[in-house]
């Protein structure tokens, strides 16, 4: 059937720009790439963009830790994220960075309007704050013990002994993740969006088919608990964008991520001469879709919807929500070598494997998807090698050889050609309804027929009857039809093979060319289309995976001397050792502590900072052989609160204790303060 032409436009959820693309993203990736070809196909207009999501804390955090500005790490991930896409296929229309002039400006244009509308309000909130880094603390960035059970060193709002979650506030001898100090709290004016008043419209919204029913029913119980007032304001220093008459206050990243897909398209448009902005009005009859996973779905179907509503623009037609990875029935693990970067895979295996299997699994629910590998082998080779390859491999030769590369004038089957036809429309339900694997079925069960026709016909029989001829030529045609019939419907999954297909057949795959059958039509030699999947090659790809985070060399064991007696620590990483801050310091003041009889109270100068420290080395010195000394000092060292006083840090010694305790003493010419690298 025909339709009228739509014009449609796709997402896939922004990527963050801290860490690789790996198989989890690829699903989504996979999914939605499937889909576009698959309208494009159809003669649609289909338009698909992504980005990187470049910013927040995280993104920030990181680049400080590489030392380069967050504006380098973000360009170098975009490219690439961006090249691990192409190389498994996945081809849209633009892969931007939410860090763009265009994503401002849609970010200011769209909290100006919910401002003026009167659905942005301030609140002064009270939260965790960094002494030494002077920054807020996101839930995250906070360890402690937790508040219900005890258990030492729990996340800033759940725990993983107890499953107690809670806000970071109440957290026990809290720490920054980021510098190990203490976190105060700190007041601070943030910006609120009144998600709640869009209540009425979001439940009508997630109704209205835009998503799963499955996703619907759980979007009601975040409504019965009640929409709150969302956070949208973060505080310096904070990598995004600032917000408009508010200096110091930035967008939190989830509130400029889904405005990256407008820009994404807007760069897009400007770049080929289109208008964005009929996509965008409320009341356009263009169609919007976005592909995210399910952790995702409160940004997307109650954030998302409420900003654009608000800032009087279209909503969402669709957003199509699946559920997450696992690998051999797990979830995805740095040791067991599952955590599949992209650019691993490609290492090892062609990307059309993973394009078929996970089109083999995919379905409109949110249920996970298991990659198998056993499966995953066996499904490749028998459903894409064995069946639908071997019907061309079969047929080829003798049309070639023996038939002057020609196909006959004949349908030898009319019946059998039909049925292939004739599934076209089931199959493209399914498919426009992301019931992928039934497509997939559907398509192998015809690609069964095939195989069951040309055995029956035995065509490598009849050619050596002089008789038979002319059936021979008229079955190996039927043969190379049918193939073609099943590469078309192939086409959106393994676009690789179908144009290698095109190639042999000399021919342009497009969704009405199911109808058009061309008899007597030249089609070139035929060369293998794909080859199995190796088995050796999946076992090497999960090795080339595991990470053996830190490979410890055997200790050299020492029979005699400190180091039998204390031999050396577990090696670190530079990483690990870089996040000690060592100092100089001069001992400005050292004095006994009164009921204290192994502490000395010392005062270290540290070029302009005083700090108190308690060191057990009164057995070994008296105060007046160490005032006016240079020592080193650990600077970055949790304060401890102790029986007498703050002590916060810890001056460096070495020696078995009692007399012999020997403190640390820099070469001349160190000054307090100088960092000990
Ligand atoms: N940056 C946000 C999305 C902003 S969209 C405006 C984000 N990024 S992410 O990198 O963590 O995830 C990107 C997408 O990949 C999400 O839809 C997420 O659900 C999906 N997946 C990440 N890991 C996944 C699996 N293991 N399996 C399937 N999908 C997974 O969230
Ligand atoms: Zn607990």
């Amino acid at each position: 059937m025909q339709q009228a032409k739509r014009r449609i436009l796709v997402t896939s959820a922004l990527p963050y720009a801290n860490g690789s693309i790996h198989l989890g993203h690829l699903l989504e990736h996979i999914q939605t790439d499937i889909w576009v070809r698959f309208q494009r196909l159809r003669g649609h207009q289909c338009y698909s963009v992504c980005a990187d999501d470049a910013h927040g804390t995280p993104v920030m955090l990181k680049a400080q830790e590489l030392g380069i500005t967050p504006e380098e790490m973000v360009a170098n991930t975009r490219d690439e994220h961006d090249k691990d896409l192409r190389d498994f296929l996945v081809n849209y229309d633009n892969y931007y960075v939410t860090h763009s002039p265009e994503n401002k400006a849609y970010c200011e244009l769209i909290y100006n309007r919910l401002n003026d509308a009167g659905y942005i309000s301030k609140k002064t909130i009270n939260q965790l704050f960094d002494p030494e880094k002077q920054m807020f603390l996101p839930d995250r960035f906070v360890k402690g013990d937790c508040p219900s059970c005890g258990a030492e060193d729990q996340n800033g709002d759940s725990c993983d002994v107890c499953g107690a979650t809670y806000s970071p506030t109440e957290v026990k001898n809290p720490r920054s993740v980021v510098s190990g100090a203490t976190p105060i709290l700190k007041d601070s004016e943030h910006f609120f969006f009144d998600l709640p008043k869009f209540e009425g419209m979001l439940k009508a919204w997630i109704r209205s088919g835009a998503i799963q029913n499955e996703m619907a029913n759980k979007l009601e119980e975040w409504f019965e608990q009640g929409l709150q007032q969302w956070d949208i304001s973060r505080d310096a220093p904070y990598f995004g964008f600032e917000i408009p008459n508010a200096p110091g206050k930035f967008f939190y990243v989830w509130v400029d991520a889904p405005v990256g897909y407008m820009a994404s398209f807007k760069h897009f448009c400007d770049k080929n001469g289109l208008d964005d902005t009929e996509f965008w009005d409320a009341g356009s009859d263009t169609e919007l879709y976005h592909f995210i996973g399910k952790d995702i779905t409160y940004f997307h179907c109650l954030f998302w919807p409420a900003m654009l509503e608000g800032a009087g623009m279209r909503k969402p037609t669709g957003v199509n929500i699946h559920g997450f990875v696992t690998v051999n029935g797990a979830k995805m693990s740095k040791s067991r070598g599952t955590f599949i970067k992209a650019s691993t895979y490609l290492e090892h295996l062609n990307p059309e494997y993973l394009r078929y299997y996970f089109a083999s699994k995919l379905n409109d629910s949110v249920a996970d998807i298991d990659l198998n590998f056993e499966d995953f082998v066996q499904k490749v080779n028998s459903d894409l090698v064995g069946k639908v390859v071997n019907i061309a491999s079969r047929c080829a030769g003798f049309i070639s050889k023996r038939f002057d590369g020609t196909l006959s004038d004949n349908i030898e089957n009319p019946a059998l050609l039909n049925e292939f036809q004739a599934a076209a429309d089931g199959i493209a339900e399914s498919i426009e309804n992301r019931l992928y694997n039934k497509a997939v079925r559907d398509i192998m069960a015809l690609a069964d027929k095939a195989n069951q026709y040309i055995d029956a016909q035995a065509p490598w029989v009849t050619i050596k009857d002089e008789n038979k001829q002319v059936f021979t030529h008229d079955v190996c045609s039927l043969g190379i039809h049918l193939f073609r019939i099943l590469m078309v419907y192939l086409k959106p999954i393994v676009p690789n093979l179908a144009a290698q297909s095109e190639a042999f057949l000399n021919d342009e795959f497009s969704w009405s060319s199911i109808s058009d059958v061309k008899t007597g039509h030249k089609i070139n030699k035929f060369k293998a289309l794909m080859q199995r999947v190796d088995g050796d090659k999946v076992a090497a790809m999960v090795d080339a995976s595991k990470e053996n985070l830190q490979k410890t060399p055997e200790p050299k064991i020492a029979l005699s001397g400190p180091l039998a007696d204390d031999p050396i620590s577990e090696t670190i990483t530079f990483e690990d050792f870089a996040k000690i801050d060592l100092r100089i310091a001069k001992i400005v003041k050292a004095e006994a502590v009164e009921k204290a009889d192994k502490l000395l109270r010392l005062e270290l100068d540290i070029g302009g900072e005083t700090r108190q420290v308690f060191a057990g080395i009164k057995s070994a010195y008296t105060p007046e052989q160490l005032e006016g000394k240079l020592t080193v000092m650990v600077a970055n060292l949790a304060p401890r609160k102790m029986r007498f006083g703050l002590s916060e840090g810890m001056v460096l010694a070495a020696g078995p204790g009692g007399s012999d305790l020997f403190v640390l003493q820099p070469d001349d010419g160190a000054q307090p303060g100088m960092r000990v690298k």
